[in-house]
């Protein structure tokens, strides 16, 4: 029984192949197959409905389909000299929803990954405090925990894009970025036990790496939302995310997130730490440099279509993608196909969380035409997500870091998809 609606795609679909399109492989009917001829994965059994499958002794730590394999962290080899000190990037055009499955989770590392035996670690704090004290991860594991989704992202996300379009996939331009729900104990509770003095202003984290990452944090925040956490997605922190201990700090960039954290002194400055004054530091174009700039500002990526999520089906297709902002939740999330000329509000699906990834979708129906996509945020402090143009006015292009500019993706007739500038 073929409804109305269905013989009108399958004349179009006829149209279609017979001027050449099946061959760039593009489906044209709206949604589902519309076989003409019988189909054997309809009419056959097929192997997995004949034979029993594999029972549950086979994954006691499981694993995704092996269909899946193409799904993974990704590095850019030319980018560092090693890969004990460098990052991969998480593949955003592969996900939904707005968790980041664990072993998706970008990674970046000074020093490689500490392999810290949980029983061995310590946490000390130390400095301007009544009482100095030592935690090993059973103290800290009694002590009242929460639950937050947050994201983190490398403040050098992005940051192969301030000269131009320069990386071809939202995997390698935007995905230094993730989004874990964390469990842990707040940092004001640890810091309360051990007792503030009144001149105490700073903190300063330290990694238990061969890197021995440091980082100073304004007090201010650290008795705010920062979470010692152990857990990440309802399990123990993986080895790269900072087993069995990492800082998180809510909106603020990723480098101030200290992994396998072992040490926290209390000062009245900052400590002035490479991590600070060298690196993660924006240097703007008449000589002067932005310092402790901590705030992730609102930003947003179409993830798909995108360079490594080609458009394939002419007729209904989904654009999905995802906006964030360190300074609370997202309004709103606009979108463009003609590079700027009309906009429309996505549609926001699933939770909008404070400092979270936030998931949006735009079902449009696309018959071919080239595609400029943009998408631009609004975070909840009314503040508006910049061109990229705009940002290289105020902030030059001498830095590599917080580039939240709109990225554009150009989508070719064929619907391969390309990163591009445009005006
Ligand atoms: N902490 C330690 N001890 N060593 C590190 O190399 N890298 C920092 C931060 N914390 C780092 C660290 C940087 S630059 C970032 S962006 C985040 O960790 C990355 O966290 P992830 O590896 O969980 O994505
Ligand atoms: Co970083």
């Amino acid at each position: 029984m073929t409804s109305p609606r269905n013989r009108e795609s399958l004349s179009r679909r006829r149209f279609l192949s017979a001027a050449g399109m099946a061959g760039a492989g593009l489906a044209a009917s709206a949604a589902g197959a519309r076989a003409e001829a019988p189909d054997p994965l309809i009419t056959e059994v097929q192997d997995w409905s004949r034979y029993l499958g594999e029972g549950v002794d086979k994954r006691p730590y499981g694993t995704p389909s092996r269909h899946e394999k193409h799904v993974i962290r990704r590095d850019v080899s030319w980018l560092t000299a090693s890969p004990e000190s460098s990052v991969n990037f998480t593949p955003l055009h592969e996900l939904d929803g707005i968790i980041t499955p664990s072993g998706l989770c970008f990674e970046r590392h000074h020093g490689g990954i500490a392999d810290i035996e949980p029983a061995q670690h310590r946490l000390m704090i130390h400095g301007l405090v009544d009482k100095p004290l030592v935690f090993t991860m059973e103290d800290i594991r009694r002590m009242p925990r929460q639950n937050r989704v947050y994201f983190l992202e490398c403040a050098a996300n992005s940051g192969m894009e301030w000269r131009g379009a320069q990386l071809n996939g939202c995997q390698f331009t935007h995905g230094m970025v993730h989004n874990v729900m964390y469990t842990g104990v707040p940092l004001k509770a640890l810091l309360e036990e051990a007792g503030l003095k009144p001149n105490a202003k700073w903190l300063m984290l330290e990694g238990a790496d061969s890197s021995g990452m440091n980082r100073s944090l304004p007090l201010e925040k650290a008795l705010g939302d920062v979470l010692i956490a152990f857990a990440m997605n309802g399990e123990a922190l993986r080895p790269e995310q900072g087993y069995p201990l990492r800082a998180v700090i809510p909106g603020w960039e990723g480098n101030l997130w200290v992994k396998w954290l072992r040490r926290i002194e209390v000062g009245d400055q900052p400590w002035m730490a490479r991590e600070e004054t060298s690196k993660y530091t924006d240097l703007l174009a008449d000589g002067r440099s932005r310092r402790f700039t901590f705030i992730m500002d609102a930003k947003s990526v179409v993830t798909n279509p995108s360079p490594q999520a080609p458009l394939k089906h002419k007729g209904r297709n989904v654009l999905s993608g995802l906006a964030w902002s360190g300074r609370g939740t997202i309004r709103r999330v606009d979108v463009t196909l003609d590079g700027g000329r009309n906009w429309q509000s996505a549609r926001i699906d699933g939770p909008v969380l404070d400092k979270s990834l936030t998931r949006f979708y735009v079902d449009f129906d696309w018959d071919g035409q080239e595609l400029l996509i943009q998408s631009r945020a609004m975070d909840s402090t009314g503040y508006v997500q910049p061109t990229k143009g705009e940002l290289r006015k105020v902030r030059g292009v001498n830095s590599i870091y917080h580039n939240n500019g709109i990225q554009t993706w150009h989508v070719r007739a064929n619907g391969e998809t390309e990163n591009v500038e445009i005006g």
